[in-house]
């Protein structure tokens, strides 16, 4: 009788709910403080995310610049030459972030665009930029979390993500949610960073994301916490051949798969 509390049955889960909350919180609160964590898991949390990029908002287009030494812009060019939205179409930017796809998408087409994005402080840095570059109307940023997307369905004939689909906590739920507000034969781009497959390509890459990126991005911005995430996230994204699988899984068309630039990032054009 005695040894009857022994015998009492736990639920696991019990004990492992509240100390993933618990952990949760420590983080949110050590990350508020600028300290470090290195996990081999990484914390997509939306708040958390969005944290990081407000606090980085201010440095992110020179950075941005430095590290890609600006071969992006051409990777951004053959996305817009995929999609070649109409003159008076309205695209969707998905993860806007500091606008340089909206702009460039204006530019070459006259489209207008609506952007979304979790960080308030990257929408700023694109709303000053587009109004200094077009004054008067053509964009609207929207702060909110692209898992849920404040429009009906079938709206956009055509949306586009740059370096955005990495940050998305549930890649899936993210896809179902771009291919409800498309249209009828509507059209996604995905730009994606990827780790080369050449094996010398691929040990250089790695080098610089593992080490210089880190390092350079914490001396300008301050925060090695951001680009230590940004190193740890684009290591861990799955492979092209992964992601189209994932693409067909949730209902799109993959109609180009292109790697850019020695596999250093991807194109994907879909279509629902
Ligand atoms: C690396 S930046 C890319 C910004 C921009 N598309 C570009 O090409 O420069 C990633 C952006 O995704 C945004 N983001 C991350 N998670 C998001 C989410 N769940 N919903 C909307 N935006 C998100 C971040 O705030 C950030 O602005």
């Amino acid at each position: 009788m005695g040894s009857a509390k022994f015998r009492q049955t736990f639920n696991l889960e019990d004990f492992i709910r509240p100390s993933r909350q618990c952990w949760q919180n420590a983080h949110h609160w050590l990350f508020k403080r600028g300290v470090v964590l290195i996990s081999n898991e990484l914390d997509k949390d939306p708040k958390t995310v969005s944290k990081m990029f407000d606090d980085i908002s201010p440095t992110y287009d020179v950075l941005n610049h430095i590290l890609s030494m600006s071969v992006d812009v051409g990777w951004r060019n053959q996305a817009l030459d995929e999609l070649s939205p109409g003159q008076g179409e309205v695209i969707l930017d998905i993860a806007t972030g500091t606008g340089d796809m909206a702009l460039l998408a204006h530019k070459r087409t006259g489209c207008e665009v609506v952007g979304v994005d979790i960080s308030r402080k990257m929408i700023e840095v694109a709303v000053n930029k587009w109004s200094e570059r077009y004054p008067g109307d053509g964009y609207s940023a929207i702060e909110g979390d692209a898992l849920h997307l404040p429009f009906p369905d079938g709206t956009f004939g055509s949306a586009m993500v740059a370096f955005g689909i990495r940050n998305m906590v549930e890649m899936g739920s993210f896809l179902d949610e771009v291919r409800r507000v498309l249209k009828k034969d509507g059209r996604l781009a995905i730009l994606e960073f990827s780790v080369p497959s050449y094996p010398v390509v691929k040990q250089i890459y790695l080098a610089y994301l593992t080490k210089m990126l880190p390092f350079i991005g914490g001396l300008q911005s301050g925060n090695r916490t951001a680009y230590d995430y940004l190193s740890h996230s684009i290591r861990k994204f799955p492979s092209p051949s992964s992601m189209e699988q994932l693409f067909e899984e949730h209902g799109f068309i993959v109609k180009r798969s292109i790697p850019q630039t020695m596999g250093i990032s991807h194109l994907y054009v879909l279509g629902k």
